[in-house]
């Protein structure tokens, strides 16, 4: 009656459509990687680049840790620069710009971070850098993230 092949090829067929959102990324969608707008006139992030682009998440998270939970404010990157550990004045108030930066590489990368549910995102151009304390003094080490020290 049935025919065995044909009813295990279709099986397979259906299979391979349903899960094609699945696995789309692993054939590799041509697409170029977007054109990131770094702030005019810094050259430097609080880490290096390389840092920052693997780590970032992990140290607003400590960030966030550091300032809900322990009260601190003020972190000293591995070059001895001080930062305020806050997301608006501080990455957003260098980086200026949220779409053009975040947005392109998480949009890339398929990954929506639910920060600006509630912090607020900037609209464009710098803002003016909170005030710093002299309170602190954590690097990435501190956190368990390793670095030189
Ligand atoms: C003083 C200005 C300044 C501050 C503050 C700052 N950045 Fe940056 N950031 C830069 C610059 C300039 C670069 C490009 C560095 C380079 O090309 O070497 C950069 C690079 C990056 C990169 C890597 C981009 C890439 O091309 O891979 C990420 C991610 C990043 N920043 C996120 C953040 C986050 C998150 C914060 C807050 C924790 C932050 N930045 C704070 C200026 C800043
Ligand atoms: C060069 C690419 C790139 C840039 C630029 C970038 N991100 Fe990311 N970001 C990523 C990737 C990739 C992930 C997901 C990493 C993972 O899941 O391990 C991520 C994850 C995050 C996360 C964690 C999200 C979660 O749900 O865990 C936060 C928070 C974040 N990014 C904030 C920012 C902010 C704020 C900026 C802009 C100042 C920024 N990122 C710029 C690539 C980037
Ligand atoms: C439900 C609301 C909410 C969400 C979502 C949220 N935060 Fe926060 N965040 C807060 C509040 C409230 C504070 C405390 C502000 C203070 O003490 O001044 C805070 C503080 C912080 C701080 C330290 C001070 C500051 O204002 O920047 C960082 C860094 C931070 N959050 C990062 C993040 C990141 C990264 C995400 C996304 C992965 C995120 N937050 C998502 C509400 C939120």
């Amino acid at each position: 009656m049935f025919n065995r092949g044909w009813v295990t090829a279709g099986i397979l067929v259906f299979a391979a459509a349903a899960l094609f959102p699945f696995y789309r990324h692993l054939l590799g969608e041509d697409r170029p990687f977007p054109q990131l707008e770094l702030p005019a006139g810094e050259k430097r992030c609080v880490e290096s680049k390389e840092f920052m682009r693997t780590n970032h998440m992990r140290l607003l998270d400590a960030w966030r840790n550091a300032v809900v939970r322990d009260d601190l404010l003020i972190y000293t990157s591995q070059r001895g620069d001080e930062f305020e550990m806050n997301l608006h004045s501080t990455c957003m108030g260098c980086h200026g710009t949220k779409e053009r930066f975040c947005d392109r590489c998480h949009d890339y990368n398929h990954v929506t971070p639910p920060c600006w549910d509630c912090h607020v995102a900037p609209f464009e151009g710098p803002e003016v850098r909170g005030q710093r304390s002299e309170v602190g003094g954590q690097g990435p080490r501190a956190f368990g993230m390793g670095g030189r020290s």
